[in-house]
């Protein structure tokens, strides 16, 4: 039986690491992973003669410019990868009959709505990074208007570095800690996400569900603020260290974050009949693996 093939890109991040380990639970499928070293996403021929050679059936992008601060200062590399690269996939994929999946941010809002926002919000993104993708998924849905866009936030994983680990790190080697409570939002496990894709596509392979293109939310269930996020992680962590809440306004970074980003998710769950976990179940159960590790 020839298995369809999905091809991950950007695969040695915190998202495409997690989808090499949830494949085992799909096994319908032939698995390309790649990173820079294999594919190196800004040289759009190359991506044309890798894809026309292994001839993928869904390309997962997971490759991005994450750097959220540095973009400010750079960001020639982040309209480069966050804009460029899912137009040309998209481009690239249409040509060649790929289903697209490709990921985006919640920091394509500015954070002033006080009620969890939906894929038909107005977008507002007010950093480099929020505009880069958000110019990324327009960019890829006109190349290609079959793709699937899926907005994320706060993700975290045992690969990479995030805040989990940042948390845990500090709080192993400070007494206290100040974190911003003023920002809320739902982090969210790379795991989920990662088995959240793979849902959307061996659904839609299996005839189960059809592939419906167009813009998602995903983050896990439930609301907080990084100081609620920090104190579960100590918490979870086994960490007595103080945390005392701090204003956004004490904690001036380069990046303006949206004050309230969180992302209603009742059109992924209706239209790909997804469950999705509450997220203080997932982090638990990602600072259980970090302490095996
Ligand atoms: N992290 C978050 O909190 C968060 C929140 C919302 C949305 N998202 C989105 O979720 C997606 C996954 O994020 P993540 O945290 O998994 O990102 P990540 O850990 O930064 O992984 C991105 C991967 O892309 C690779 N890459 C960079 N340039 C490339 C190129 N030219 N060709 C091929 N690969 C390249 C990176 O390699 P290097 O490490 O060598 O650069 C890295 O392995 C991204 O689209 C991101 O924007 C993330």
């Amino acid at each position: 039986m020839i298995l369809n093939k999905i091809l991950i890109t950007g695969a040695n991040g915190q998202l495409g690491n997690e989808v090499r380990r949830q494949a085992a639970n799909f096994p319908d499928f032939e698995y390309v992973f790649t990173d820079i070293q294999e594919l190196d996403l800004s040289n759009p021929e190359a991506v044309d003669a890798f894809i026309r050679q292994t001839r993928p059936k869904y390309v997962i992008n997971c490759a991005a410019y994450t750097a959220v601060d540095v973009a400010e200062s750079d960001d020639e590399l982040a309209r480069l990868l966050n804009t460029k690269v899912p137009a040309w996939i998209g481009k690239i994929g249409r040509t060649y009959d790929c289903r697209i999946v490709h990921i985006s941010t919640d920091y394509v809002f500015d954070g002033t709505g006080c009620v969890p926002y939906t894929e038909d919000d107005m977008t507002s993104p007010e950093s480099v990074y929020g505009k880069t993708k958000l110019n990324g998924e327009i960019a890829l849905l006109k190349e290609n208007p079959t793709a699937v866009v899926i907005r994320t936030a706060w993700l975290y994983s045992i690969f990479g570095n995030n805040f989990v680990k940042t948390m845990l790190r500090l709080g192993r080697e400070r007494d206290s800690l100040k974190v911003v409570y003023d920002q809320v939002g739902t982090p969210t496990c790379a795991a989920d996400l990662a088995r959240a894709i793979l849902h959307i596509i061996s659904r839609s392979a299996a005839g189960q569900t059809a592939w419906t293109p167009g813009i998602f939310h995903y983050t896990n269930e439930g609301v907080c603020s990084w100081y609620d996020f920090a104190k579960a992680i100590h918490e979870f962590g086994g960490i007595s260290c103080r945390i005392s809440p701090v204003a956004t306004s004490e904690y001036p970074t380069p990046a303006k974050r949206p004050s309230y980003s969180v992302l209603s998710k009742e059109k992924i769950k209706t239209v790909y009949g997804m469950e999705i976990p509450y997220w203080r179940d997932s982090l638990q159960k990602c600072i259980e693996e970090l302490s095996i590790k």
